[in-house]
C-alpha cells in the first residue's frame, strides 16, 4: 500500500545550487528559500556549513541563514560534516542539522576527506553535541546505488552505515543515489537491506535523476513503505565530487506523480513552478523537470 502523505525534503537550495560553478549571489538564494517555504513544502535544507575551500559557493552560509524569512512550521536544515560546521550552524540560528557519510571508502575521502569509520566518529561528536543543544540531526548515506570510484556497493555496506547513524540518534536516514545509477531492482534489494536494520519510517530516498531511473525508484520506495522523499526544484543539482552526475529527482515531478496517485504533499504545484522558473532565469539555464517542460496541460 503506497502512503498518504508522504513529505518532501527540498535540497534545491543546496544539492541544487553547490555544484553551480558562478556564484549566485545570497539574495537569490534567499528569494528561492522564500518562494519554496511559500509554496508549501515543509522541509528546505538551506545550504551548508563546510569549508568555504572546498565548495565556495556554500560560502555565504551564515548571510543566507539570516536572510531568510522562516515560516512556523517549516524546517531548515543545513549540512555539517564536523563539530566546527555544526557550531557555526548553532551560531547562525540551526535548529536542524545534516551530516553525511557514504557506503564508499573512496567517495568519503574524495568528498569529506576522511574515512567511513573516521567520519562516523566526527559525526558521533556532532550528535552529542546536537542532543545537548536540542538540535535535530538527519543522516545521509551517499552512493548507495553506486559509486562513481568504487562502482558496485554492497546493500549491506549501505545497511550498516545507516544502522551506525540511526543508533547515533539521527531521526532521519536519507539514502542517496549520488550519481543517480539504480534501477528500481537495485533499489529494491537495498531497501530490503537496509529496512531489517532501520525502522522504515525514519528512512528517506534521495535520488539523482542522472540515468532517468528517479521518478521509477521513488515509486519502488514508496511501495516499500517510504514516505520520504528529497527531490531540488527545477532538477538543479549534483555534487562537486561526483563528476557528471545530474541534479536531484525535480520537486515538480515528484509532486505531480504524488498528487496523481492521490498521496497528499502539501505542496502548490503551480507556486513550487514559479520557484522554478525563478532560479532557472537567475541562473539562465533551462530547467530539468519534465513538468515545467511540459506544454500540454490537462
Ligand atoms: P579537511 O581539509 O580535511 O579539514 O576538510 P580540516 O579539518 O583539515 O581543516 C582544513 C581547513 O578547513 C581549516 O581551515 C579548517 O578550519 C577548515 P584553514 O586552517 O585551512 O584555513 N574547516 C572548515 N571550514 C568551514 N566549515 C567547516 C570546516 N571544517 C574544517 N565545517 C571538510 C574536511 C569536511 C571540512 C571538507 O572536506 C569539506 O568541507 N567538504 C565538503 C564536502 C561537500 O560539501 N560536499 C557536497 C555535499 S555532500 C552531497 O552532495 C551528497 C548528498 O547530496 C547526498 C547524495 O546525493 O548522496 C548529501
Ligand atoms: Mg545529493
Amino acid at each position: 500500500a503506497l502512503p498518504e502523505r508522504v513529505k518532501i525534503v527540498e535540497v534545491g537550495p543546496r544539492d541544487g545550487l553547490q555544484n553551480e560553478k558562478t556564484l549566485v549571489p545570497a539574495e537569490i538564494k534567499i528569494h528561492l528559500i522564500d518562494m519554496l517555504s511559500e509554496a508549501g513544502l515543509p522541509v528546505i535544507e538551506a545550504t551548508s556549513f563546510v569549508s568555504p575551500k572546498w565548495v565556495p559557493q556554500m560560502a555565504d552560509q551564515v548571510e543566507v541563514m539570516k536572510g531568510i524569512n522562516r515560516r512556523p512550521g517549516v524546517s531548515y536544515p543545513v549540512l555539517t560534516p564536523n563539530l566546527k560546521g555544526f557550531q557555526a550552524a548553532v551560531k547562525a540560528g540551526a535548529a536542524e542539522v545534516a551530516i553525511f557519510g557514504a557506503a564508499s571508502e573512496l567517495f568519503s575521502k574524495k568528498n569529506i576527506n576522511c574515512s567511513v569509520d573516521e567520519s562516523l566518529q566526527r559525526f558521533e561528536e556532532v550528535t552529542k553535541a546536537a542532543k545537548e543543544a536540542g538540535v535535530r540531526v538527519r543522516g545521509y548515506v551517499s552512493c548507495v546505488l553506486g559509486c562513481p570510484y568504487e562502482g558496485q556497493v554492497s546493500p549491506d555496506k549501505v545497511a550498516q552505515v545507516a544502522k551506525r547513524l540511526y543508533s547515533m540518534g539521527c531521526y532521519e536516514i536519507s539514502l542517496g543515489d549520488t550519481i543517480g545509477v539504480g534501477t528500481p531492482g537495485g533499489m529494491t534489494e537495498m531497501l530490503e537491506a537496509v529496512r531489517r536494520e532501520v525502522p522504515v519510517d525514519a528512512l528517506a530516498v534521495h535520488c539523482h535523476d542522472t540515468y532517468g531511473q528517479a521518478l521509477a525508484n521513488i515509486l519502488i520506495a514508496l511501495q516499500m513503505g517510504i514516505s520520504v522523499v528529497d527531490s531540488s526544484v527545477a532538477g538543479l543539482g549534483g555534487c562537486p565530487y561526483a563528476q557528471g552526475a545530474s541534479g536531484n529527482v525535480a520537486t515538480e515531478d515528484v509532486v505531480y506523480m504524488l498528487h496523481g496517485l492521490g498521496i497528499q504533499t502539501g505542496v502548490d504545484l503551480p507556486k513550487l513552478m514559479d520557484a522554478g522558473a525563478f532560479i532557472c532565469s537567475s541562473l539562465n539555464r533551462k530547467t530539468s523537470s519534465k513538468v515545467a517542460q511540459a506544454t500540454c496541460k490537462l
